[in-house]
């Protein structure tokens, strides 16, 4: 209905003890240790947004029509809970989160869930599981709202009922490495998104069609896979779930330009925030590979790196291409990146000032 839903709340009776979940978050790596609860909002064109839960994480029941199955008509979006020094836990701009996945449900003709109820789905499900934030350094618990078509029908059409959920991960960092400088594969056989696609909405579909590029990037000895346009096959688009900077001799840096088949990240947002507040300039422009390849042999591009909330900072150490492979600056951790990193991770985690107002306390 037009007045929003309010969340019940179900504990879960058979939640993990504190010891067993001490270990489970102690070294959790990537999306493998789930929390004790979900949360869980339906929607349908008659009712609106109704039946919001918070409860035990359990397996779903679907039927096997369920349209989401079929026609991949669904998005997602991330974000984390922070630990704090004094033992509280905030989130980062879950605003931006919100607005970000109002977007993506326009693309994939779903409904717009209003930015309250998304957040304090978030809100309600990190009460009921604050225990699972994980203290160390790197550590968070990464939050996953998702939304997906169930209405049990093969027509082709958008659905007329939703399932939105939120689930929770304790995480450590997404790169095994840590902060090793990663390299990339320039792939001369995929694309990720096409102008006028679903580049820039945040949704499943996207990411499997990344698998097989990144499968390619493994193949040939790479970390990640780095997508081009697919006009031109020329200008630097995205890695498969990382947005991507680069840091020049003169302090400058530069980030590809949101022209709708980037994923607008909202650590790529921040970071430029971040950096034109230490008074570096940051430039939001077309990126050619061959641009890359001259700057990084002439010495003018010093550091790369990717970001992500998965991700938070990645240092790139080299690109490699079917009949090209180079390193960029001394092949590890940048300065710059360096900075950055710090500066964003200071603010998320509560030890530095939060002067752009991006931490919602919990
Ligand atoms: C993120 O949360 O950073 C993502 O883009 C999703 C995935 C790479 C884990």
């Amino acid at each position: 209905g037009d007045t929003p839903p309010q969340f019940t709340f179900e504990p879960n009776a058979n939640a993990v003890s504190a010891a067993e979940r001490a270990g489970l978050i102690a070294d959790p790596g990537f999306g493998r240790v789930f929390t004790d609860h979900m949360a869980v909002v339906r929607y349908s064109d008659a009712k609106g947004w109704y039946d919001a839960r918070i409860t035990a994480r359990a397996p779903l029941q679907m039927d096997p029509a369920s349209s989401v199955l079929h026609y991949a008509q669904e998005i997602f979006e991330g974000l984390k809970a922070y630990r704090l020094p004094d033992g509280g836990a905030q989130l980062f701009r879950p605003e931006a989160n919100a607005r970000r996945f109002r977007h993506s449900a326009r693309r994939l003709a779903m409904p717009e869930m209003p930015e309250s109820l998304f957040i304090e789905s978030i809100e309600r499900l990190v009460e009921a599981d604050r225990a699972w934030i994980p203290q160390a350094d790197g550590a968070a618990l990464y939050l996953r709202p998702f939304m997906i078509a169930s209405e049990v029908f093969l027509g082709v059409k958008p659905s007329s009922d939703y399932l939105y959920m939120v689930i929770a991960s304790a995480v450590g960092a997404y790169f095994k490495g840590g902060a090793k400088a990663i390299s990339l594969w320039a792939t001369p056989t995929y694309s990720r998104a096409g102008p006028g696609g679903t580049g820039d909405a945040k949704c499943g579909g996207n990411y499997a069609s990344s698998l097989i590029a990144q499968a390619e990037a493994t193949r040939n000895g790479c970390d990640q896979v780095v997508f081009l346009d697919t006009k031109e096959h020329r200008w630097v688009e995205e890695l498969g779930g990382m947005n991507i900077f680069f840091v020049f001799e003169d302090g400058s840096l530069l980030t590809p330009p949101l022209g709708g088949t980037i994923l607008p990240g909202i650590t790529r947002d921040s970071l430029v925030a971040l950096a034109r507040a230490e008074g570096l300039t940051v430039r939001e422009e077309l990126y050619g590979i061959d641009q890359w390849r001259a700057d990084a042999e002439s010495g003018r591009l010093r550091e790369c790196f990717a970001c992500g909330t998965a991700a938070v900072v990645t240092p790139i150490g080299q690109l490699k291409g079917p009949d090209f492979g180079f390193v960029i600056g001394n092949g590890g951790p940048g300065m710059v990146t360096g900075k950055l990193h710090d500066a964003l991770v200071s603010i998320q985690r509560g030890t530095a000032p939060d002067p752009h107002g991006w931490s919602r306390r919990l």
